[in-house]
């Protein structure tokens, strides 16, 4: 026989990750308490979470979570059109479409899963689809998986993108970007991207998975705060495990769009509804989101304490505007071993390395949240100054 081994080949591949210095290694987080996480028996001080209002562990968000299981248990039982779909996912469906501003939304189980359904859902093999370079993975495979032409545009080049879309001028096209990008934190031009769109015909989608709680006067999001409207972006995704503090997602916009997705979206179809309690946690969080405005008020001082501090002490800092403030180190090893220093003195910060980030571009992704104080970003950037001095970063 000489039939390769699938899981034999598997195996050389991480072998191959390794060499390189690229091995994913999983971390078991023993308890969290705000900002701080004990992890191997150590306490230390996270700036890696996306909890980025500091809600995941909000006694109003726990106490909604409890009442709802004792009254409701655990599990949805079933997808959504069998009869998972409970009084509490469409309470929530209903806040969040009112919140950011859209007729109707509808929940996912995942991001992940709400990219993939949407474009399966909206695209054919004829049609295009046309990404910024560094939209998060789950966009990038929604394409392939809808098995439409998928054209990138360099990052934020709104040039770039038109090029792509005039070059296929009869094709049904659909144009996503990341709201706040992941990995970067900067903000997409929302404004130019969707006078595009109306320009080339396209339909716009923006997925604000980072934005949604951080930006916007209520925390509407990078849409609403760039005054933008659902006929602008007619396909707005967003997700519900990072500022708000949960787990999920949801697509908002026309009722006709969320008619289509009932009908046609397989990740929405062919899937267990989320827990109705952890529905009616993320109601919580929509509300608490919403009313204290001091979350994204002090998450915006510490964002501004630590680009300060950060420029003072010339570390490579990237545009970023939002919570997500990148250490651009370029080299993986060289991410690693910051990461690995910085850990030593008490402190949880990941690095990201390729293929996550493009080659030469691994980063410290420190992420900054309403649960951190004044002094965690001191203690953060005095580490950062002493890894300076010895070499890393
Ligand atoms: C921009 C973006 N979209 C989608 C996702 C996926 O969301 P989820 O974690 O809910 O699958 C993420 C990260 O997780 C993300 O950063």
């Amino acid at each position: 026989m000489t039939r390769p081994s699938l899981t034999e080949r598997l195996a050389a591949n991480s072998a191959e990750r390794a060499r390189a210095g690229l091995l994913r290694r999983l971390r078991t987080i023993e308890h969290a308490d705000g900002a701080w996480v004990r992890s191997g028996g150590r306490r230390l001080l996270s700036f890696c979470s996306n909890d980025y209002l500091g809600l995941a562990q909000h006694p109003s968000l726990v106490d909604a979570l409890k009442r709802a299981a004792d009254d409701d248990g655990v599990g949805s039982g079933s997808a959504h059109l069998i009869c998972g779909h409970r009084a509490a996912h469409a309470a929530l469906e209903e806040a969040l479409a009112e919140w950011t501003g859209r007729e109707r939304a509808l929940l996912f189980s995942t991001g992940y899963m709400a990219n993939l359904g949407v474009m399966q859902a909206l695209l054919n093999r004829d049609d295009v689809c046309v990404q910024d370079k560094l939209n998060h993975a789950c966009l990038l495979d929604g394409a392939q998986l809808a098995g439409c032409e998928l054209k990138r545009y360099p990052h934020a080049d709104v040039e770039g993108a038109a090029r792509q879309l005039r070059a296929r001028p009869d094709a049904a096209a659909l144009l996503a970007t990341d709201g706040v990008f992941s990995m970067d934190g900067d903000i997409a031009p929302l404004g130019e991207l969707a006078a595009l769109c109306q320009r080339e015909s396209a339909t716009f989608m923006v997925d604000d998975a980072h934005g949604l709680g951080v930006l916007g006067a209520q925390g509407e999001g990078s849409v609403s705060a760039a005054g933008l409207l659902q006929d602008d972006v007619p396909v707005l995704m967003a997700t519900l495990g990072k500022a708000l503090g949960c787990s999920g997602a949801f697509v908002a916009g026309s009722a006709a769009l969320i008619d289509g997705l009932v009908q046609s979206a397989r990740t929405y179809i062919y899937t267990t509804a989320m827990p109705p309690a952890l529905a009616a946690a993320t109601l919580a969080a929509v509300r608490l989101a919403q009313s204290e405005a001091w979350r994204r008020e002090k998450l915006q001082a510490l964002i501004a304490r630590f680009r300060t501090g950060a420029a003072q002490l010339g570390l490579p800092l990237m545009p970023s505007p939002t919570a997500i403030q990148p250490l651009l180190l370029g080299d993986a090893q060289a991410a690693l071993a910051a990461s690995q220093a910085l850990e030593q003195q008490g402190f949880l910060v990941t690095a990201i390395r390729p293929p996550t980030v493009p080659q030469g571009k691994a980063r410290l992704r420190i992420t900054l949240s309403a649960a951190h104080e004044e002094s965690d970003v001191d203690r953060l950037l005095e580490a950062l100054s002493g890894l300076r001095a010895g070499g890393p970063v």
